[in-house]
């Protein structure tokens, strides 16, 4: 098991990437925290994960929220050794329509929401053993696709958090992130069901000819959290069925 013994919290990790990432790290042997904005939710899919993982309710657009997160979990288990910065929700809006409101929303969870967490964690991951942290980003960090100013602006800001966070925390803190093309989520779901993402085009235009599953996303993160990525620091990994690595529409 590479993550025995290792207290792991993964915001937003009541469905979705979050809930696989947190389900696999269960397998690896991790004490997990799962994070919704509700307690029920949280606490729910927390029993659903096994006896040793906890459930915490915590909106992470607030500062209070993060601060509740990071603190409970050292409260409850003495320490925090990966934090998993997931939670995160989708803006597609022409940039002429953007509200200021819209904006802010977007940065508070998908930017402020990991920094305060990763600052928090890291005081206290810097005091003890030592940890990793991990970011989610997006392929939207890489690729300017219209409609998702604010989306793809969190997370290209997301990406170079985590390149100094890491030069910031070596040696004792690893920090990298992980850029998912389209995975089958709610989050996707979401956007065709609004008529917003057209499914048969993504799949002619990216050459695995699919859209990723969670799994796929949190296999990576369980490599990108364990020994086995030692050496790797401030690296951003690109899980997209060679969406981006095609180049052109
Ligand atoms: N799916 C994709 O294709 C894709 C592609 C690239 C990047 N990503 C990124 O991957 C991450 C997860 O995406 P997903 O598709 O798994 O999303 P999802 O299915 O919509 O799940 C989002 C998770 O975040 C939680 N959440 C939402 N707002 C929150 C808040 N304010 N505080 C705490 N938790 C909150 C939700 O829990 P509750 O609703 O219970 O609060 C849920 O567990 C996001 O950062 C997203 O940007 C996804």
């Amino acid at each position: 098991m590479k993550l025995k013994g290792q207290v792991a919290i993964v915001t937003g990790s009541s469905r979705g990437i979050g809930r696989a990432v947190a389900e696999a790290f269960a397998r690896e042997g991790a004490r997990v925290v799962i994070n919704s904005r509700d307690q029920k939710t949280a606490a729910l899919a927390a029993a659903e994960l096994g006896e040793e993982a906890i459930g915490i309710g915590a909106d992470l657009a607030t500062e209070a929220g993060a601060e509740a997160l990071i603190g409970e979990t050292i409260r409850r288990c003495g320490r925090v050794d990966i934090l998993v910065n997931n939670a995160g929700m989708p803006m597609v809006r022409p940039t002429l329509e953007l509200t200021l409101e819209e904006w802010q929303r977007v940065l508070d969870l998908n930017l402020t929401g990991p920094f305060l967490c990763a600052q928090k964690a890291a005081a206290s991951m810097l005091g003890g053993e030592g940890g990793v942290i991990l970011n989610m980003a997006s392929l939207t960090a890489f690729a300017p696709f219209p409609r998702r100013l604010a989306y793809a602006a969190s997370k290209a800001a997301l990406v170079m958090m985590t390149r100094i966070m890491a030069v910031e925390w070596a040696p004792k803190v690893r920090v990298n992130a992980i850029a998912p093309g389209f995975i089958f989520t709610d989050f996707t779901k979401e956007l065709v069901a609004e008529g917003r993402l057209d499914v048969e085009a993504l799949k002619r235009r990216t050459p695995q000819g699919r859209l990723g599953s969670p799994d796929e996303v949190a296999r990576a993160a369980v490599f990108l959290a364990s020994d086995d990525a030692g050496f790797i620091t401030g690296e951003t990994l690109v899980i997209d069925g060679g969406w981006l690595a095609y180049g052109f529409t």
